[in-house]
């Protein structure tokens, strides 16, 4: 019988000790938990990868909502909880559940046995088949804390991929409705509050000031005093609970839309401005603003109309009516003008849009904008669209204008007038039940009555708002996601070989097919060069290659596995990418070169930047690997920034490197240096290196020559200049001023452009 070797109340015999013993030493707390959750994943067929998994600063040991995250970022749902032992026992037919333990380390739960009291453990280290350990509930209590992490298959991927709409926002606040109940709780009892003085004051007047009772006003003043007092507290707390609930949403919705936004396919991106995909992301934060402040208005009204109205109704009918009445002409105005509010609203959102994005436009550009001095059009063009904005804001005001005007005597009506109808009933019918005090009462609570209802009528307009800015919103996040792709299929190792069969390729909306019939295949450790015409093709196959596009035809194979099979995720680890113009993000050297991914060591980015070349420059700067890249990547140059780019790339120890047109923008020196680390870089990996300068290419094992999307030729430098026409013609181009009647020396000559240069110390 196996135990999990991390109960250590458990007895077991002494070669069963020293076995896990041994592993203890080689596992941490921490290692073992992560495991436990792993085994809990495998269960659902999800291989989890470690490299995925984030660590909160701070903590020693994973929490179950640390767990939860990573196991919710790869496709399931899991949930992290306290449980009581007697929820434990029962749970019958249970997936795995992995059990925290005081040691920071964790068990797999796999099963349980009511009747006998115990559940079932099983090593999360040891095989699937291993046999469980019966564990009661004295020995469990004295290593478990009490948390455990749930996970459940995420059925069609539910929850992460639902199409944001009015169902999916609906979903989102009830899962709320633990804080709405307490809210309503609040408001309902608030408003009885609010109907006490009012009832109090029809009291003074009817009793006090008619009879001049002086005890009835004291003890009316002390219960006035306590109700006010009441009355602070409960809408401190509503306003609370209000803003944590608020609070909770926002973070919910802003996680969710930029879960969704990165799950989005590159190339999705591709084809969409970058500035109108950001606006209309944003307008989920109107939605947010609807729901925390519109909505929850309204909600509250709710309950203020449900005990306020008949209160009025108890103090006189006739008055009552003419409230609702009032309130529902209102209403009818505001439903009226809706449609072409909506309208030109709409038409607004759509300008302003626009508007955000020349600005993220001329931003992003600036550099352009600046070097070229196209101020004055950049700003000719601002003015024209501000201008439509500016138009299309004025017209909806107008509009908006109508309605508020148009309602204006109708409250009138119902704060004065009716106060006035009363009194003049009140002259005139003694016995119709209206006196000075329900007069008084209505001048107090009739607004009351009237702005909720108000409100309702409002809230339809505001919903078409919203519907609009979900489907705004929707328009960018409801496209398919690559998430299933990069959680699910294989996770081969991945050793370098690759085969291209009769690969057929057209993008989404291109004119004709980028790639015609490829097909080749290169063993694992080969450098190859791709070139080619601008257009040829060249950067498409690198795509198709990191699973960029797969709506290719044909196959495409790593090691003899389909691309298509493999893991998304675990396929773009296995690359190690540098191209032209590689971003840096903001932050230091060294976060730059470790980019954020869990687990690499300062030694680690030592090493990548020996490898890349770019230690001697770095030891250079002031503060070493510590230097602040500054916005723009200004403070270092061109040749800096690739290097650290391909240490960025190579730290992970990528099996498969791509290159394209790494060093073009580069000058000769820095591109000698470059090409120079690259020859080190390539031992050991397969490298496919994209450059238009045919010279940094001569020491490639292997080149294949593209023309329009069709394979010409592949093989050597040599033999393409005896064989390929195109290869031959390109190169006499390149390098024709080295050595113009002799082409066939051209090789041996130092390869041309002086890009092949001796490594440096
Ligand atoms: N995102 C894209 N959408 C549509 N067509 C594209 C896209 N990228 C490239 N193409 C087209 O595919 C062909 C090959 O492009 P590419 O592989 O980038 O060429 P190369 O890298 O050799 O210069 C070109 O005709 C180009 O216009
Ligand atoms: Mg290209």
């Amino acid at each position: 019988m196996d135990q999990p070797e991390n109960l250590p109340q458990v007895p077991e015999s002494e070669a069963k000790r020293s076995q896990n013993a041994n592993k203890k030493a080689r596992l941490s707390p921490m290692m073992i938990r992560l495991r436990a959750t792993m085994a809990a994943a495998k269960y659902h067929g999800v291989d989890l990868d470690l490299r995925d998994f984030a660590t909160e600063p701070g903590e020693k040991s994973p929490s179950p909502a640390t767990l939860a995250r990573w196991l919710n970022s790869q496709g399931l749902v899991a949930k992290g909880m306290r449980l009581k032992w007697r929820y434990l026992i029962r749970m019958f037919n249970s997936p795995p559940v992995v059990l925290m333990f005081k040691d920071g380390s964790a068990g797999l739960m796999v099963g349980v046995n009511p009747k006998k009291g115990v559940v079932f453990l099983r090593d999360p280290l040891g095989k699937e088949t291993d046999a469980p350990v019966a564990v009661d509930e004295l020995r469990l209590r004295q290593a478990w804390t009490g948390d455990v992490l749930l996970v459940k298959r995420n059925r069609n991927l539910s929850e992460a991929e639902a199409p944001i709409n009015f169902l999916w926002l609906a979903k989102m606040v009830l899962r709320e409705r633990v804080s709405l109940r307490d809210i309503a709780i609040a408001s309902m009892v608030i408003s009885i509050l609010q109907i006490f003085p009012a009832f109090i004051v029809m009291q003074v007047i009817n009793k006090v000031v008619n009879f001049h009772s002086m005890a009835t006003l004291v003890s009316i003043s002390g219960l006035v005093l306590i109700l006010s007092f009441y009355e602070v507290l409960l809408s401190y707390a509503r306003r609370e609970l209000t803003n944590v609930m608020a609070t909770r949403l926002d973070a919910r919705i802003s996680i969710h839309t930029y879960n969704r936004l990165l799950a989005l396919p590159l190339e999705f991106f591709e084809r969409q401005q970058a500035g109108r995909i950001v606006g209309k992301v944003s307008q989920i934060y109107g939605v947010r603003d609807f729901l925390t402040g519109r909505l929850m208005a309204t909600f509250l009204d709710l309950f203020t109309l449900i005990v306020i109205l008949p209160f009025l109704f108890y103090i006189s009918a006739p008055l009552a009516w003419m409230v609702v009445a009032g309130a529902g002409a209102i209403g009818l105005i505001v439903v009226l003008f809706m449609p072409p509010m909506m309208r030109l609203y709409m038409q607004r959102i759509e300008e302003e849009m626009e508007r955000a994005s020349r600005m993220y436009e001329t931003v992003a550009g600036i550099r352009t904008v600046k070097t070229l001095a196209l101020e004055p059009a950049r700003r000719q063009e601002w003015d024209e669209i501000i201008a439509v904005v500016s138009k299309w804001r004025l017209a909806t005001g107008r509009m908006s204008n109508w309605p508020e005007t148009l309602v204006m005597p109708l409250e009138f009506f119902i704060n004065r007038g009716v106060i006035l109808i009363g009194a003049y009933i009140c002259l005139t019918s003694p016995t119709a039940g209206v006196d000075a005090g329900a007069i008084v009462a209505f001048m107090m609570l009739g607004n009351r009555v009237a702005s909720p209802l108000v409100n309702i009528a409002k809230l339809m307009s505001t919903i078409m708002e919203v519907r609009t800015a979900l489907g705004q919103a929707g328009e960018i996040l409801n496209n398919p996601t690559e998430t299933k792709e990069l959680t699910t299929g294989l996770r081969p190792r991945i050793i370098g070989a690759l085969s291209f069969e009769d690969v057929n390729f057209t993008y989404p909306g291109g004119s004709g097919r980028a790639l015609k019939n490829l097909t080749f295949s290169i063993p694992a450790g080969t450098m190859l060069g791709l070139v080619g015409r601008s257009g040829s093709g060249k950067s498409t196959i690198t795509r198709l290659l990191q699973g960029v596009s797969r709506n290719y035809t044909g196959f495409l194979r790593l090691d003899g596995v389909d691309l298509r099979e493999i893991n998304l995720t675990h396929l773009r680890r296995s690359f190690g990418v540098v191209l032209q113009d590689n971003f840096l993000f903001r932050g230091t050297i060294r976060d730059n070169i470790t980019a954020g991914r869990p687990g690499l060591t300062m030694d680690d980015v030592i090493r990548a930047a020996r490898l890349a070349g770019a230690e001697e420059f770095i030891e250079r700067m002031p503060a070493g690997y510590d230097t602040e890249i500054e916005e723009g990547s200004t403070n270092i140059s061109g040749g800096q920034r690739q290097r650290l780019a391909i240490a960025r790339a190579v730290i992970m120890d990528p099996k498969f490197m791509i290159l394209d047109e790494a060093t073009s923008a580069l000058d000769p020196e820095s591109e000698a240096l470059v090409n120079a680390n690259l020859e080190r870089i390539a031992k050991g990996r397969t490298m496919v290196i994209v450059s238009h300068r045919l010279s940094s290419l001569v020491n490639c094992d292997k080149i294949l020559v593209l023309d329009q999307g069709i394979m010409q030729a592949i093989g050597t430098h040599d033999e393409l200049l005896e064989t390929c026409e195109i290869y031959r013609t390109l190169w006499l181009q390149q390098n024709r001023h080295l050595d113009p009647n002799k082409k066939e020396s051209n090789q041996s000559n130092g390869h041309g452009n002086s890009t092949m240069l001796p490594k440096e110390a």
